[in-house]
Formats: structure tokens, sequence, C-alpha cells
């Protein structure tokens, strides 16, 4: 194994504390928009899949996760900053959030070794799907298929991975 710099193991360790936040938010978001649970459950089982498959990466580099209570304040704090917005509302401001994410993530993709790489490439490809279903979402057509997508591959990738 190739050594990897501190920026590196930071980097992974943000992107798997993101996932981690992504996956509680969305689940506590189905109560917040009920008309659309289906689609929030979706979002958090990839994000906890990716989530997975980054804490897998970090184990491999013997680097520490950030802790539970960090992702549990992180995550209550972005629930009380969604004030009343409506779905809409919602869509765009996670927009907001993603758009720089896409680029990271495809930055920590190109420079990552070797035995990094495939985690890496669906971390970056995740973060896309998320934002082509933000867009077709505020346009009002149906965004899942590009969650499916990802999906799919992440079983492929871990046939027993965590699932739901
Ligand atoms: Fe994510």
């Amino acid at each position: 194994m190739d050594p990897v710099s501190a920026t590196y193991i930071e980097e992974l360790r943000t992107s798997h504390f993101g996932e981690m936040v992504g996956d509680l938010l969305f689940r506590r978001l189905c109560d917040r928009y009920p008309e659309h649970s289906r689609k929030l459950r979706e979002l958090a089982r990839l994000e906890a899949s990716v989530g997975g498959l980054m804490e897998a990466v970090l184990e491999r580099h013997r680097a520490e996760a950030e802790p539970t209570e960090r992702v549990e304040a992180l995550t209550h704090q972005l629930f009380d900053d969604l004030g009343d917005a409506d779905w809409d509302a919602f869509l765009v401001r996670l927009r907001d959030v993603v758009v720089p994410f896409v680029e990271r993530f495809e930055r920590l993709h190109d420079e990552s070794p070797a035995e990094d790489r495939s985690a890496l490439r669906i971390l970056r490809d995740h973060e896309r799907a998320l934002l082509r279903f933000l867009n077709a979402e505020i346009q009002r057509e149906d965004g899942l298929r590009q969650i499916e997508v990802v999906l799919a591959e992440l079983t492929e990738v871990r046939p027993t991975g965590r699932q739901g």
C-alpha cells in the first residue's frame, strides 16, 4: 500500500462523516415530508451504503471515523436550519450543498491510490447521481432512477453490504 498524506485521510474522514449525516438526516426528513418519504428512504439507503464503503476505506488506512455524537449534532442542526422550508425549497438548498461536493469527490477520486479507487469512484458517482436527482426533482421529474442505478452498482460491489 502506498503511503498517503494526512490531507487525504482527512478528506476520507470528512466524506464518511458526510454520508453518516446524510443517512440520518434523510431518515429524519421522512416525517417532515411524508409525501416524499419513499425518495428520502432511498437517499438514506444510498448514504448508508456509501458510508459503509467509506468506513472500510478508513479501516484500511487505520483512520478513525468521527464520533456518532458529532454526526447527531450536525444532523440536528441541519434539520433545525431547514426551518419551515417546503419540499421545493429543501431541494434547492440541498443542491447548493451538493454542487461543491461533486467537484471535491471528483478530485479525491483522481488523487486516490489504486486500492481506494473503486470505492472512491462510487463516492464520486453517487454525488453526481444525487445532483441529477435534485435537478430532476426541481424540474418536477422523477429523479429516483438516478439513485437506483448507483444502488444497484453498490449491491454488485458489496453483495454482503448493509441493505435498507
Ligand atoms: Fe452522500
